[in-house]
């Protein structure tokens, strides 16, 4: 019996991608845009390191694509994450109050600042960061103090609070805007996967202080290796520009760095892939929901639970999630798929659980321990034959 209903899921997927000979791999990148042509311009002007055109039209293009003031491209999502706590400040005797379901990279901003990051629930129609949870950690566990918000246990002050639209799915932002309003923290999203998702309308990434997407090559879009810092503060774009670009002060052929500065700036080369991604994203996300859409028609025949939308909210269906039973049924359902020719994998274990960050504070997170039994991602990537289709 069970058998069957892998057999099925996994005929099913593979229905999905008729044009994939092979294994069906879980996010594939999707170039059938100009990427070709922009690396040949990229390489003929030999402008192929940060300094260079498509480095600039690409951060122009996020920023209208995203209604952020700022758009600040970086060598990496995880490096964007970096270079935004840097700049404000945040660092040793610091906190950081995220959530322990998320990619290690989260944690790993965190912790490269030399500050400790805390983790909480999350809700478990979004994956992402439960407001009530963070409500409650700051209650329990947290004190205002002269110094601004204190966590008792550890003397830590709290820098910032970065939850993460996870799988692309918007977590409830707003609500978690108004908590950090009220404890006068600020708010930084980890958006790293979630360009193309908007609440209301507006984009994910533009309701705290500042947000970074990453353009990794498993993400909707991608630059091979790449990150955006957004922000509406002209001082912290400014700030985050001069640090990532060797803290460098801008003249024409002499060297003088004001500060310890960062290479971090994303280069010419990678910029051009971009600037060719962002010409089909619409068409991209398009046949990412038709099969999003797909996937929840065939699996509430089994009664199964997928990460959906609610209303307001428009995912850009990065990766798509489904729920097992339990431990073991996801465990033989990853064999088999995976054994059959279906990249599918499991949610990340939890970053409490990782040897850095097991004596970092959390709540019991008792969500997030079910969803990490229980959740697979499956093939989610876009079919270029589609994308080809739409966009003549
Ligand atoms: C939630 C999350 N945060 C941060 C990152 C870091 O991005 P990058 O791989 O571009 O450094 C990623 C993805 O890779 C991610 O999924």
């Amino acid at each position: 019996m069970e058998n069957q209903k892998f057999a099925d899921i996994v005929r099913f997927i593979r229905r999905q991608y008729p044009n994939v000979e092979g294994t069906i791999p879980l996010h594939a990148p999707c170039f059938v845009g100009p990427e070709k042509e922009n690396l040949t311009e990229c390489v003929d002007s030999t402008y192929v390191s940060y300094v260079g055109p498509f480095v600039k039209k690409f951060e122009e293009q996020i920023a209208e694509y995203t209604g952020a003031r700022h758009a600040v491209a970086m060598v990496n999502g995880t490096a964007a994450l970096f270079m935004i706590l840097h700049a404000m400040g945040i660092g040793a005797g610091a906190a950081v109050i995220t959530q322990a379901l998320s990619f290690a990279a989260t944690a790993n901003a965190i912790a490269q600042t030399g500050a400790t990051p805390f983790f909480v629930d999350v809700d478990q129609d979004t994956f992402g960061m439960s407001p009530v949870a963070l409500d409650a950690f700051l209650h329990e566990q947290c004190a205002v103090t002269d110094d601004g918000v204190t966590h008792k246990a550890t003397g830590l002050k709290v820098g910032a609070v970065m939850p993460m639209h996870t799988f692309g799915m918007p977590m409830r932002i707003k609500q978690t805007r108004s908590i950090c309003e009220q404890w006068g923290l600020p708010l930084i999203e980890d958006a790293a996967e979630s360009l193309g998702s908007f609440i209301d309308k507006q984009h994910t990434g533009t309701f705290g202080y500042a947000a970074a997407l990453s353009f990794n090559g498993n993400k909707a879009v991608t630059t091979g290796g790449g990150g955006m810092v957004l922000t509406n503060d002209d001082e912290l774009a400014q700030k985050i520009r001069h640090l990532s670009t060797t803290a460098k002060m801008p003249h024409p052929y002499e060297f003088f760095h004001d500060e310890v500065g960062y290479n971090l700036r994303l280069p010419n080369v990678n910029a051009a892939l971009g600037c060719a991604q962002m010409d089909l994203i619409n068409q991209m996300l398009a046949d990412k929901r038709a099969l999003h859409r797909a996937y929840v028609r065939f699996f509430s025949r089994y009664g199964m639970i997928m990460l959906c939308d609610r209303p307001g909210v428009e995912s850009n269906m990065w990766l798509n999630a489904v729920q097992f039973e339990d431990r073991p049924e996801r465990d033989a359902f990853l064999k088999y798929a995976n054994d059959n020719g279906v990249q599918c994998r499991p949610v990340w274990t939890l970053l409490s659980k990782l040897p850095m960050y097991e004596h970092c504070p959390s709540d019991g997170l008792n969500i997030s321990l079910w969803l990490e039994d229980t959740v697979v991602n499956i093939p989610s990537g876009a079919r270029p034959e589609n994308v080809l289709n739409a966009a003549r």
